[in-house]
């Protein structure tokens, strides 16, 4: 949902900010801007509509070049929402008088209001964003002193915002703020940046701060200033980031979805360290629950959006069998307005790769509100929901840069499993044996994942003869259904295939109507108990013409009685299998979307971070 960054120092702003705004691309692509403040002390804007290549290019230009000299700059690449994506509605947006531009991520709700508050007061407006009131407001009350202004005009703003503010008045000095929208600030020898997050400026700087909602930063070329809503000057920590940049570039491989796909192994493994040990009990970390609050739990209600929503169906499954606890998983948009119910019996669990999705943060306030504790699984340390949750559980799969989601989500599995063996675990509803058993069987997952990514050949020569296809559907019964949902949004949203998710005994009851000649479906079969029935909803599907990919679980060879082509998974405990079982299911949309010849990486209207209602 756009992305923003700033720089401030001895260096050329240009090549920074557009190296920045390469790494936040994954936050919205459809158009891409910078201000610098020149040599000459004028404002100078360069935007374009597309990729950022496009504005690359435009830059190429020597005039372009030239004219945008300067030690001092923001830049953004944009996500629409308020507008169609166009050289005008792209970022910056400037006051009339060309001398204030801002950047903004977010949305602001009264924007309508303001901005006919300030035709009032003689502005013109030439775009259709919300954004277009933020410089004209700031215009409105500066007088000489660039913070106050931005604290002024952000007292009238609602909704959500991460800012960055530059006057040519001001030159030395970059304003930012943040509400709701994700907004960092990094630390270098004179000089000093901002970012909507760490990698834009990991090759600058490894010293981060984070701020807090309406705290506002003063960035110079000696250093930053933070201050509260009151104007009081705020120390904060600087973390120091360890991890490393090479983590988020494609390491010779065609996308960052293939890349993050064969990452899962690894993933995998990080994530069980230190909290699967053979012959050890669980060890969640510092995590506050304890066995009390635990044997005190009614209900656990698991938010989420996208992908980590179908991560939280999959928990559902996995927690209800496991701890013998119900589980009632929403979709956080819907959760955050249906007033749930809950009580101090009550755990919230919400899962967010990001952990800035602005409707599971807003669940999570909800429910916080109302004095319920609220687990989050995220996988950005230092991320908004993380810092607002009372506990933590971090997924480990690295930086995930493809939008669709694929290490983030086997990640949120194995720690759905983690989760699951803990609560039964202080629940006595499972033996310390049967405990062990399955962790053993968990940590062989990193070792099956590997032997399922070096058969590709069946899913590449399936996706050359149904690319052409209108509909796909994916069908599975019990814990594979779960796994169906995953695998069919895997397809849609980068193949823009039509693709559907079925409880396979569902299907009769309206959808079969839709099964002719033809139709393709792939039918997950993996769970024991539902073989049989599964295999009967395949015939239910191939009498009527459909070609069926099926997967199962190594042996089960008689299911190409019934299937055209197959998929054979290693065997593992049935309830482990959802992790292996979307591996194909995301190689399989991955092939699908490069013959159709789609960007893989930036799906249209997609991206990565939703932190935008
Ligand atoms: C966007 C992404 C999805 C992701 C969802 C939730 O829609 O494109 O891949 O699953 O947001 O994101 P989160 O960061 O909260 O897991």
């Amino acid at each position: 949902m756009c992305g923003i960054v700033g720089y401030i120092g001895k260096q050329e702003a240009q090549q920074i900010l557009v190296n920045g705004l390469k790494k936040l691309e994954y936050r919205g692509y459809d158009s891409a801007g910078i201000a610098v403040i020149n040599e000459q002390g004028k404002m100078v804007i360069a935007k374009s509509k597309g990729r950022l290549a496009n504005l690359e290019s435009k830059l190429e230009s020597s005039l372009e070049k030239d004219a945008l000299k300067g030690n001092i700059g923001i830049g953004h690449t944009r996500w629409a929402t308020h507008g169609e994506p166009s050289d005008l509605n792209s970022h910056p947006h400037t006051n009339q008088k060309n001398t204030i531009s801002v950047v903004h991520n977010g949305i602001i709700e009264n924007y309508l209001r303001l901005r006919e508050w300030l035709i009032t007061k003689g502005y013109k407006f030439y775009s259709e964003t919300d954004t277009e009131v933020i410089p004209n407001l700031i215009d409105y009350y500066y007088e000489n002193d660039l913070l106050d202004a931005v604290m002024k005009a952000i007292s009238k703003l609602e909704g959500s915002y991460a800012l960055g503010v530059v006057s040519a008045k001001e030159p030395g000095k970059i304003v930012a703020v943040r509400k709701d929208c994700p907004l960092i600030v990094g630390i270098g020898k004179d000089e000093a940046f901002i970012a909507s997050d760490v990698p834009a400026i990991l090759n600058y700087t490894r010293d981060i701060v984070y701020l807090e909602n309406k705290e506002f930063v003063v960035l110079t070329s000696n250093g930053v200033d933070i201050f509260s809503l009151e104007g009081e000057k705020i120390e904060k920590e600087i973390c120091h980031i360890t991890w490393n940049a090479d983590a988020a570039e494609k390491a010779g491989f065609e996308h960052f979805m293939i890349k993050e796909i064969h990452e899962q192994p690894k993933a995998l493994r990080d994530t069980m360290t230190s909290r699967i040990v053979p012959g050890k009990s669980i060890n969640l970390d510092n995590i506050s629950l304890t066995k009390e609050d635990i044997e005190k739990i009614e209900k656990i209600y698991i938010v989420a959006c996208g992908t980590a929503y179908h991560a939280g169906i999959i928990g559902k499954y996995v927690i209800e069998k496991l701890a013998r606890i119900p589980v009632e998983v929403d979709i956080a948009s819907e959760f955050r307005y249906r007033d749930p119910i809950i009580n101090d019996r009550t755990l919230l669990i919400v899962i967010s790769q990001s952990g800035e999705t602005a409707d599971t943060l807003a669940a999570l306030r909800h429910a916080k509100s109302k004095g319920i504790k609220v687990l989050a699984i995220t996988n950005v340390v230092g991320s908004s929901i993380s810092r607002e949750a009372d506990d933590v559980l971090y997924t480990w799969a690295g930086p995930e840069i493809a939008v669709a989601s694929t290490k983030a989500y086997t990640t949120q599995l194995i720690t759905m499993y983690t989760l699951g063996l803990f609560l039964a675990q202080n629940k006595n509803t499972l033996t310390s044996e049967e405990i062990e058993a399955i962790k053993n069987d968990m940590l062989t997952l990193p070792e099956k994942a590997e032997e399922i990514l070096k058969n590709k050949e069946v899913l590449q020569k399936f996706a050359s003869n149904t690319y052409m296809h209108k509909d796909m559907f994916v069908l599975g019964r019990g814990i594979d259904y779960a796994v169906a949902m995953e695998g069919a949004l895997k397809i849609k949203e980068i193949s823009y295939i039509h693709s559907e998710a079925y409880a396979g005994g569902e299907l009769k009851h309206g959808t079969i109507a839709l099964i002719e000649e033809g139709t393709i479906v792939i039918a997950l079969a993996t769970q024991s108990d539902l073989y049989e029935k599964m295999i009967s909803n395949v015939r239910e599907v191939t009498t009527r013409g459909a070609k069926v990919l099926g997967f199962t679980v190594e042996g089960n060879t008689n299911i190409e009685k019934t299937v055209d082509s197959a998929i054979y998974l290693p065997k593992v405990n049935d309830i482990l299998l959802p992790v292996l079982t979307v591996i194909p299911l995301q190689l399989l949309a991955y092939y699908i979307s490069i013959q159709r010849g789609c960007d893989v990486d930036k799906p249209r209207n997609l991206a990565k971070s939703v932190t935008v209602e």
